[in-house]
């Protein structure tokens, strides 16, 4: 077994323990509940933007896009576009023709501005409207060659939904 392997070995172990842990989870619990009266999740930003996120769970998307190595993310929720920014980052990075996509019911004027002065926004797309819109389960994304068609039955507010080259099933 190579070292990486191992070390991953003893991740899954890790993890096999903390999940049998009810007082750990009551008490991660607890610190997320007290510290969201201090809004802590807003205290952070990517590349300038502010991103509101808990680092940890930016560091596990960064796991899964590394895994998936997506050609679009589409995420419902814009806010400041931390995030936004982020997904691009990280599909540049990967390399390769890919895409973000942000959808959000209100994109303030002053966060457009600053998205779309952003040097990762020439991979960004964003459209104005609810994600839970029957109207907006067809939309079409500009890209090279063509139109790529992204169909989706409900997207509810999910912090990230993965898209492919195949865009016929919903998800
Ligand atoms: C917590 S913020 C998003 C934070 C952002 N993803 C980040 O990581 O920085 C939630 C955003 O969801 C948007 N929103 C709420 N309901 C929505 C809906 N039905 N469709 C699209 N966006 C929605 C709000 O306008 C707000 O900007």
């Amino acid at each position: 077994m190579s070292e990486v392997a191992k070390s991953f070995a003893e991740v899954r172990k890790n993890i096999g323990g903390l999940r049998k842990d009810l007082a750990l989870q009551g008490l991660s619990n607890i610190w997320m509940r007290e510290t969201a009266r201090y809004k802590y999740s807003y205290n952070f930003t990517w590349l300038g933007l502010p991103i509101i996120q808990f680092p940890q769970d930016i560091l596990a998307m960064q796991e899964i896009i590394w895994q998936v190595k997506p050609d679009l993310i589409i995420e419902t929720g814009i806010a400041h576009g931390g995030s936004l920014i982020f997904y691009a980052s990280m599909l540049e990075l990967i390399g390769g023709d890919s895409h973000v996509l942000g959808i959000d019911i209100d994109i303030r004027p002053h966060n457009r501005i600053e998205i779309e002065k952003h040097p990762m926004f020439k991979c960004i797309t964003m459209i104005q409207g609810s994600s839970t819109d029957e109207e907006n389960r067809f939309m079409t994304l500009p890209k090279e060659g063509g139109r790529c068609w992204l169909h989706w039955t409900r997207i509810t507010h999910m912090p990230m939904c993965f898209g492919n080259s195949n865009f016929t099933h919903p998800w």
